[in-house]
């Protein structure tokens, strides 16, 4: 088994050619796969043809499928979610409904966020629907010395439905609601896989700053935010049918763009795996 890799965006990003995942992959394979994850952040295998039990299998290489209740899930196989063109919010208002519209990383508001999130483009529209990614890796490193010491220490309050949020969260039943997790996690993470640090932000689900006033909070997270969503720090990723993008949650943001042609489809299915306390 081989297969070609070549970079896609200036700073992050990879693109790999040549694998049919209806195999499996070998260990050196899988291995070297993660390692281009690692390294650029942002993985898309391209050309892929695979039924949901498939592409279960296949990301399951990379870590333990986990279920997600929030999402339509495919009738074949449970672990893998549906977003698409047609969702709507089925308990709320009936709108449509565009997971992911603004800046944010899967699952913060939960103790053990998702490590890795797998889109698979099933059906993509002719143009748009494209999802950006920004690297805060980088946004991190970026920062001056004072600001890195002054934020090193300091813990956010996440939730599923935080006052600050920019988008229209699905409405869920009322006991799920009120059983929604709250978690607490660090504003600076430590990759636990390449050591590096990141700032760990999600626009959507941050509460507040642990320990500081609320406008304090509002501003240094808003200032945070503002830093790390620059062009600079930026990789769009442009899909073709059959791409599966592969992103990692700990080091990077990403937002969908609902703005393909009224009428065409756009069908992804999705994979997340599972991951551990952020430190
Ligand atoms: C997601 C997500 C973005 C997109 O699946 O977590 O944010 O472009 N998707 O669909
Ligand atoms: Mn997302």
């Amino acid at each position: 088994m081989s297969f070609q890799s070549e970079k896609l965006g200036g700073h992050m990003a990879a693109a790999v050619t040549g694998l049919d995942l209806n195999r499996l992959p070998d260990r050196t394979v899988r291995s070297a796969l993660l390692d281009l994850l690692h390294d650029n952040l942002v993985l898309c295998i391209r050309g892929q043809t695979l039924a949901p039990p498939a592409f279960r299998d296949a990301m399951a290489q990379f870590g333990s499928p986990m279920l997600r209740k929030q999402l339509a899930r495919t009738v074949e196989c449970a672990e893998v979610n549906i977003i698409s063109s047609e969702d709507r919010d089925e308990l709320g208002d009936g709108r449509k409904i565009v997971n992911g519209a603004n800046w944010h990383t899967d699952d913060s508001f939960m103790r053990e966020p998702c490590s890795l999130t797998m889109l698979y483009g099933v059906v993509v529209p002719s143009r748009g629907g494209d999802t950006q990614f920004t690297n805060m890796y980088e946004a991190y490193a970026d920062l001056p010395d004072d600001t890195k010491a002054r934020i090193d220490p300091l813990k956010v309050v996440h939730k599923y439905s935080s006052s600050r949020k920019l988008t229209h969260v699905s409405t869920r039943p009322a006991e799920e609601m009120a059983a929604m997790p709250e978690a607490t996690h660090p504003l600076v993470r430590t990759h636990p896989e390449t050591g590096r640090k990141a700032l760990y932000l999600n626009p959507n689900r941050m509460e507040r700053i642990d320990g500081l006033e609320r406008t304090e909070s509002d501003r240094l997270l808003d200032r945070l935010i503002a830093h790390s969503t620059q062009a600079r720090y930026q990789y769009r990723h442009v899909w073709r049918q059959g791409d599966i993008v592969i992103w990692d949650n700990r080091c990077t943001m990403h937002k969908a763009n609902a703005d393909y042609p009224e009428g065409e489809r756009r069908l992804m299915h999705r994979v997340i795996v599972a991951g551990s306390v952020p430190v």
